[in-house]
């Protein structure tokens, strides 16, 4: 796009060809995330916000302070350009096959040690998260269990509000009312109009800012990793490289979750596919499932 074409959005700060290829170049080297040229408009808004923050005259200054001091403001930038959309029991299937299907199985496989963990990686605002708690709350079976969840995502603010577990009305409003009056306290005064997650179920998760282009600083095996609507913005590569890992760090015969639209196909042959984006581990031997 060049000036002439420019939309009338674009007009408070300039933001050249060159700057978009820029921020763009950066944001895919260091998160995975792809940008494509309809997403200039949502990148512009974003960052404009910032850059009145930052009294800056122009994206070119932004580009240049990215460039001199890149640890300074790259999570900024991070923070700016993620989607994070989500929802409490979005793609509910996934949590009926946790509770039917992977629980059960689990429970037995690790019957000796009493321990369960799953990854919800890439958990956003944590709806995710405390669905998958609420599921595992909900089964009396895992009493005396040593159960945790790891909660990541690579933007800072999601991080911080999935961990505070305060939402608006709103955003449980598709939770069964049964549900509803177990797990969430409603707020009152300056909380109205709020709900809080109760303790048990943030007791049960660790919340933590990761990088899944990074280091990895986690104790697996995990039994469950939910990746759900995070790696669609990927290369192929980049999600080849990814579930190669999560495969290291999932234990045999262990489910994997994806998102409605993603797919394995010529990206991973570590995982057969059981239908409705589930996947299960292919042990060592080569064999997917034992039963
Ligand atoms: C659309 S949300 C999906 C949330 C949830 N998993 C769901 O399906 O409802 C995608 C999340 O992936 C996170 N994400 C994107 N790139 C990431 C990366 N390289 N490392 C960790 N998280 C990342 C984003 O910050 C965003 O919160």
């Amino acid at each position: 796009m060049n000036a002439a074409t420019m939309s009338a959005e674009e007009t408070e700060f300039r933001f050249t060809d060159s700057d978009f290829t820029f921020l763009r170049e950066l944001a895919q080297e260091h998160t995975g995330i792809m940008l494509g040229e309809h997403k200039r408009q949502m990148v512009y808004g974003r960052l404009a916000r910032r850059i009145r923050q930052l009294g800056l005259a122009s994206f070119s200054e932004y580009c240049a302070q990215l460039e001199r001091d890149p640890e300074a403001e790259l999570g900024e930038l991070v923070n700016a350009i993620t989607t994070n959309l989500t929802s409490f029991f979005r793609e509910n299937h996934h949590f009926e096959h946790l509770a039917e299907k992977a629980l059960p199985e689990i429970m037995e496989r690790n019957a000796g040690q009493r321990r369960l963990r799953i990854w919800s990686a890439g958990c956003s605002t944590g709806e995710e998260s405390y669905s998958i708690a609420m599921t595992l709350a909900e089964s009396d079976r895992l009493r005396g269990w040593d159960v945790r969840i790891l909660a990541t995502d690579i933007d800072t603010n999601v991080v911080g509000k999935a961990s505070a577990g305060v939402y608006a009305e709103d955003r449980v409003k598709g939770i069964e009312p049964q549900r509803l009056r177990r797990w969430f306290q409603r707020g009152s005064g300056v909380n109205s109009g709020k709900v809080r997650v109760a303790n048990a179920l943030q007791e049960m998760i660790s919340f933590r800012q990761l990088n899944l282009l990074g280091d990895w600083p986690v104790r697996g095996p995990f039994d469950v990793i939910f990746c759900r609507n995070v790696v669609i913005y990927f290369d192929k590569e980049t999600q080849r490289k990814l579930f190669s890992r999560y495969a290291k760090v999932l234990a045999p015969q262990s489910y994997l979750y994806i998102g409605h639209s993603e797919n394995l196909f010529r990206i991973s042959e570590d995982f057969r596919m059981l239908g409705g984006t589930v996947y299960q581990k292919i042990d060592a031997t080569g064999t997917p499932h034992a039963s």
